[in-house]
């Protein structure tokens, strides 16, 4: 009996996971990532175009904590050997802290009161956002995962493992890294969504030009231009991207800050 209660609570806890089924860390409480009106949760399929801006992240308790960070990474990109897939990390930015009182953030699944996690100190990212871009290539769909980890006791060691961690952004492997730097217990809400390229797949040979997707919607692309993963045995190359911007096409070379 008492082991069926046991069996039927961990199954429950497997199910209301914020984070993707196998994903480590793990986080049982929702991190709100809002994109202009959208909050994509539960691993809900969301038009790339959402997803260029950078979101804003917020909770809906107030944490307690004086410092967090995000993270975010793709967990399914492509490599020259399917059905492998490899992580990319998109985003990680310290310095967050929970604003005193909550916003409303009216989106299309309803208004939701929440605390932001506001850069009030205006620290630099260790990785600049880069929103979802995933090729013409198997697999056309990707699980973006975001984490909010707790690092208001952080070590001057543990943010020098993040910033050396997130030089390479391929393979990236947040339990290890979180684990280093001594940070692996304190993620403290997750969420993740799912972007699916409209394909058809290109074969995995081809590489050049495969991952360039074009933006098909009404271009809130204000944040400019989108870059695509394309994972060659070299490495990843970020692609010059194509946005459309009040009807302008700007194409745009990206470069990225560390
Ligand atoms: C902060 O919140 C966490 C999680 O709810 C709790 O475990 C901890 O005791 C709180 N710490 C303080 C100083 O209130
Ligand atoms: C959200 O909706 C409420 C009521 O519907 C409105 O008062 C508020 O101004 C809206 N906020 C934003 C940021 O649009
Ligand atoms: C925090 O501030 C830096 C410097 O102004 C900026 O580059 C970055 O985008 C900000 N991050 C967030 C999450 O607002
Ligand atoms: C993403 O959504 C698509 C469309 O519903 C689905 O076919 C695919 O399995 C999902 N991918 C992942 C990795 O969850
Ligand atoms: C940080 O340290 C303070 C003081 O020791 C402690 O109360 C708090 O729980 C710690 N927070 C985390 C996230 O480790």
């Amino acid at each position: 009996m008492i082991s069926k209660c046991l069996a039927f609570l961990m199954a429950t806890t497997a199910v209301l996971a914020r984070t993707p089924e196998g994903f480590e860390p793990a986080s049982l409480t929702d991190l709100i990532v809002e994109y202009r009106g959208f909050a994509p949760r539960n691993g809900v399929v969301v038009a790339r175009d959402v997803t260029i801006p950078q979101p804003r992240l917020a909770t809906v308790a107030r944490l307690n904590g004086t410092s967090y960070a995000v993270l975010m990474i793709d967990l399914d990109i492509p490599t020259d050997n399917p059905p492998a897939t490899n992580t990319l990390l998109h985003w990680m930015q310290t310095g967050l802290a929970p604003a005193t009182v909550p916003t409303q953030l009216n989106t299309t699944t309803g208004a939701i009161r929440a605390f932001l996690l506001e850069n009030s100190t205006n620290t630099a990212p260790i990785v600049a956002y880069f929103g979802p871009n995933p090729p013409a290539r198997i697999p056309l769909s990707h699980r973006y995962t975001q984490i909010l980890v707790d690092t208001s006791n952080i070590t001057t060691e543990g943010t020098e493992i993040l910033r050396s961690a997130a030089a390479t952004l391929r393979g990236f492997n947040a339990q290890e890294v979180l684990t280093e730097a001594e940070l692996v217990d304190k993620v403290v809400a997750g969420n993740f969504y799912n972007v699916t390229n409209p394909g058809p797949a290109t074969s995995p040979s081809a590489t050049a030009g495969a991952g360039t997707v074009t933006p098909t919607g009404s271009g809130t692309a204000a944040s400019g231009s989108a870059t695509s993963d394309v994972v060659t045995a070299a490495g990843v190359e970020r692609k010059p991207g194509t946005a459309l911007v009040g009807g302008i096409v700007a194409v745009g070379a990206v470069m990225f800050a560390l």
